[in-house]
């Protein structure tokens, strides 16, 4: 028998990219689960195909996009997400969190019969290229939503009281629509910034930050990254629902990337022998689909029909190579 969970994938990659037919056998399933006693089930899945979660029926809206006054710049973008829980390499703990908030969000309706919110404020920290963007693009895909990222350069203004008044047109607007907001780099100003002054203006913006995020009534979900978790303080960790930490992955991960971004390549790789996985340990997983899509590109230049650990192993050193050079800039 088919499980609910797979029932409500299908609907939800069919209200994607299904057209008539799609919907008319969606309805007469929806039905059956009706006539079986299934009500939650059913209600789901009706919610997901008549489009609670504004997914592609949202395609058409036109966004009033919020800008900074000084500049005119847009604050935030809108994307469309591609990418799945298929296409992402989560350790055991990111998973089953991310599994967590897609159910509760899902449930949204139920938990608030009880007076309850479901997870909706997300910490995601970690090194770059280890999947904090693409995960949020996984959540938005996952819940058929827009994400929507928030760009601090253009919030972050010179002008004093601006930054604050932007932030506040950015929840404005995320209160106004329901989407996955992703705050990316959302210390971004603290980086390349040492001075104490300057702490101060970083501490300014975050706290800003969180009083809206503490405000926020909306039923978006507001996911905040950074690759500088040490510039925050507990105090700021705690008012999220969510920590997850995104790391360079382990031997199994790496495995499992190797087969995700090898999807439709024809490969020859000791996929089992630890010392051929073992060349990716310390390499984000960024970097190792770069090795991956340069020795791709060999291949195919080489006229070579399955992609070889030698090919593999020449992308490799080339990429350290390249990494050495970034290294020393
Ligand atoms: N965990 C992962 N699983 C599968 N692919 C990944 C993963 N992490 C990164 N990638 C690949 O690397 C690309 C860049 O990663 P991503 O933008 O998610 O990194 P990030 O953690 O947000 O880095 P940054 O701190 O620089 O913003 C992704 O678009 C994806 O193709
Ligand atoms: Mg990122």
């Amino acid at each position: 028998m088919t499980s609910g969970r797979l029932l409500r994938q299908l609907i939800k990659a069919g209200v994607r990219h299904g057209g008539h037919d799609f919907r008319q056998v969606a309805e007469e399933i929806i039905r059956e689960e009706r006539a079986k006693k299934h009500h939650l089930l059913a209600n789901d899945l009706e919610r997901i195909l008549y489009g609670e979660y504004p997914g592609p029926r949202r395609k058409n809206v036109q966004y009033d996009i919020p800008r900074d006054r000084e500049r005119g710049l847009p604050l935030l973008e809108i994307c469309e997400p591609a990418r799945d829980l298929q296409d992402i390499v989560l350790s055991d703990t990111n998973r089953s969190i991310l599994e967590e908030v897609l159910l509760e969000q899902s449930r949204a309706e139920v938990l608030a019969s009880y007076g309850l919110k479901p997870i909706f404020r997300l910490l995601f920290c970690g090194p770059p290229g280890c999947g904090k963007t693409l995960a949020a693009e996984v959540l938005a895909a996952e819940l058929s939503l827009e994400l929507v990222l928030i760009r601090f350069d253009a919030v972050i203004s010179s002008f004093l009281g601006e930054t604050s008044a932007n932030l506040r047109k950015v929840f404005d607007f995320l209160e106004g629509n329901c989407v996955v907001a992703l705050f990316d780099e959302f210390d971004a100003i603290g980086k390349t910034r040492e001075d104490l002054a300057e702490h101060g203006e970083l501490k300014r913006v975050v706290n800003s930050f969180l009083q809206m995020m503490d405000g926020y009534r909306g039923k978006s979900i507001l996911i905040a990254a950074t690759n500088h978790e040490r510039l925050l303080d507990r105090a700021i960790w705690r008012r999220f629902d969510e920590v997850l930490l995104f790391e360079r992955p382990n031997l199994e991960q790496i495995r499992h990337l190797l087969t995700v971004k090898l999807r439709g390549v024809r490969y020859d790789l000791p996929l089992q022998d630890r010392a051929f996985l073992n060349q990716f340990k310390g390499f984000s997983h960024a970097d190792i689909e770069r090795i991956l899509n340069r020795a791709i590109k060999t291949m195919i230049l080489k006229g070579r029909e399955f992609l070889t650990s030698e090919l593999v192993e020449e992308a490799r050193k080339r990429e350290e190579e390249r990494l050495a050079i970034i290294a020393k800039v």
